[in-house]
């Protein structure tokens, strides 16, 4: 990804433009160098956090609108439109246009159904009964938020919207224990904990991220039972976006767009996400409105 062109537009590769400053500067803690050395998390400064709370809350106002606005009979591909529209009147720019290999096509991804992630924007109208994801991430003055949420269109199978319900149950489950000191991996106990509960499957090919100086940086926040013993620390910012599967935890990723990612079994998946950040003594959800 360093030698793509930049998000920004100017024509420059990444690497040479808007990439993070990873390497701390004189004025870098001693906890800052070591979770670069050790880990290769940055750990954010009061100045980047105040740039990522903006991209952040600027995804959760964009991604509330869309929701508001998928009705039975919209398409994907008209909230796609409308999603371009935000972000331009925002001055902001969407992370997934153009990301990654092959390059992302669309502004947002909407997963429909058994879609669990990564769903294309296309000219099917929505229909009642479907369940849908949301995700919106958004690149404001270089920083960035990223964020998701699910909307039931009309009435739902109840079955459905339970999954939806306790997927969302999983994610507040799992910020609520967020503090420096408790280990990765108690993230991904939790939502396992919860999901199993019910008979659900957590996705394991899919994870959270840091994020905020770039789309993706260190580390994987897995979803599922893990053994990732990184302590959280103040500064880290990261995604948790659970995918809880209805049946059978498999995704498999279509072979023409190399994109959406199905369940194996055909059964429903939902997912919820939100951008947090671990302070001092707890956390703050930075993708609330
Ligand atoms: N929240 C998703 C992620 O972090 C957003 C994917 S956008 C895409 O991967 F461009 F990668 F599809
Ligand atoms: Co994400």
């Amino acid at each position: 990804m360093r030698n793509q062109p930049c998000w920004c537009g100017s024509g420059k590769k990444w690497k040479r433009c808007h990439y993070p400053q990873a390497s701390p500067g004189n004025d870098a803690t001693a906890l800052q160098k070591q979770y670069l050395k050790q880990y290769g998390i940055i750990l954010k400064t009061e100045e980047q956090i105040d740039k990522i709370r903006a991209a952040s809350r600027l995804s959760a106002q964009i991604l509330r609108t869309l929701c508001e606005t998928a009705q039975v009979g919209v398409t994907t591909n008209q909230l796609n439109t409308l999603a371009i529209d935000l972000h331009k009147k925002a001055k902001a720019v969407p992370a997934p246009l153009g990301y990654g290999d092959p390059p992302y096509t669309k502004a947002i991804c909407t997963s429909l159904n058994e879609v669990v992630c990564h769903g294309i924007p296309d000219d099917r109208p929505l229909q009642e009964g479907d369940i849908m994801n949301i995700d919106v991430s958004a690149i404001l003055d270089g920083y960035f938020g990223d964020c998701s949420a699910m909307v039931m269109l009309g009435t739902v199978d109840p079955e459905h919207k339970r999954l939806v319900e306790t997927t969302r149950e999983c994610l507040n489950q799992s910020i609520e224990i967020l503090k420096p000191h408790v280990l990765i991996k108690e993230i991904g106990a939790t939502i396992e904990r919860h999901a199993t509960r019910f008979g659900y499957s957590v996705v394991n090919q899919f994870v959270g991220h840091g994020t905020g100086l770039a789309f993706h940086e260190p580390p994987n926040i897995p979803h599922h039972l893990n053994s990732c013993s990184i302590p959280l620390a103040p500064g880290m910012i990261f995604t948790i976006e659970p995918m809880i599967n209805l049946g059978k935890r498999g995704a498999v990723i279509d072979a023409d767009d190399h994109w959406t990612a199905r369940t194996a079994d055909g059964k429903v998946s939902a997912q919820w996400e939100h951008t947090v950040l671990i302070t001092e003594t707890g956390h703050e959800i930075l993708t609330l409105i």
